[in-house]
């Protein structure tokens, strides 16, 4: 076997991939030679990132749907003829945003739902809709992004790790029950990475300038970046990585390391 990551005839699934850790997800899966279905709720970023996806050579094409949606989301896999690799990627706190956390007993119940759906049910939707095909071909990776705060925890983000805790342990059954046909999956759980959910736009300080308490938790002293989670995704997604499956895989700079 050659040491390359090799996606070609591969047909890859990234949601969430309009920007961020997605987008960077769906171009390494494009320059491995997969053909990428770009997904995000927001038509305009995926637009874009398709656009970026063929601009590094590879081959791509949209696919707008909301992942907490079930009618939206069957119609749109079963319409793709067949996924080898879905990346569970759409999470933060969906559109909304994380703003206004507070505590967790100062919330409502109806202020969860924004994490639970998609860092849960987004996932469960789309497994539930890509495996059928992947049964029948006896062959598949699944790769869901999780977070640090869904192994350690996090304060003020209690129903976000709560949701993300919810997602691995949701994978670690499903690669119990269809590890039999050939068909692997596998969590990524990331450390704070750069993305423009986490950064204010336009934001130019360099990380040397940030010289806050958290950064010094990183034993590599920088918050990640969108290509660091991106190369172990698309290893986990290739053939090289057939006999790895139930797994969550840190990628966060050794910040859990030195807690
Ligand atoms: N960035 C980090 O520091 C960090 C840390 C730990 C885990 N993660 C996880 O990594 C993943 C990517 O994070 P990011 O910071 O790149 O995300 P982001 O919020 O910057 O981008 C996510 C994309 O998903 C899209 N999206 C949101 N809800 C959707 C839905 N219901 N259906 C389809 N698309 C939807 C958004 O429009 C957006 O383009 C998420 O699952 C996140 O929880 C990120």
């Amino acid at each position: 076997m050659a040491l390359e990551i090799d996606l070609a005839g591969k047909r890859a699934l990234v949601t969430g991939a309009g920007q961020g850790v997605g987008r960077a997800i769906a171009c390494a899966l494009g320059e491995a030679g997969a053909t990428v279905f770009v997904n995000d709720v927001v038509e305009s970023r995926m637009d874009e990132a398709v656009e970026e996806v063929r601009r590094r050579g590879g081959r791509s094409q949209g696919m707008p749907f909301d992942v907490t949606d079930w009618t939206q989301v069957q119609a749109s896999i079963n319409g793709a003829d067949g996924l080898d690799i879905l990346i569970n990627n759409a999470g933060n706190a969906g559109t909304e945003g994380f703003a206004d956390l507070r505590p967790f007993v100062e919330t409502q119940p109806d202020e969860w739902d924004r994490f639970i759906r998609v860092n849960l049910y987004g996932v469960m939707n789309c497994t539930r809709a890509a495996l059928p095909g992947m049964i029948t071909r006896t062959e598949g990776r699944i790769v869901t992004i999780v977070s640090d705060a869904a192994r350690y925890g996090d304060a003020y983000i209690a129903p976000y790790a709560g949701a993300k805790a919810g997602a691995a342990g949701f994978c670690r059954s499903i690669a119990r029950e269809v590890g039999r046909y050939g068909i692997t999956v596998n969590c990524v759980a990331l450390g704070t990475v750069r993305t423009p959910t986490t950064t204010r736009e336009g934001d130019p300080a360099p990380e040397s300038q940030k010289s806050d308490e958290t950064l010094k938790r990183y034993i590599i002293r920088r918050r990640g970046e969108p290509e660091d989670a991106a190369g172990l995704v698309a290893f986990l997604a290739s053939p090289m990585a057939s006999w790895i499956t139930g797994q969550t895989y840190p990628v966060n700079g050794g910040y859990t390391l030195s807690l």
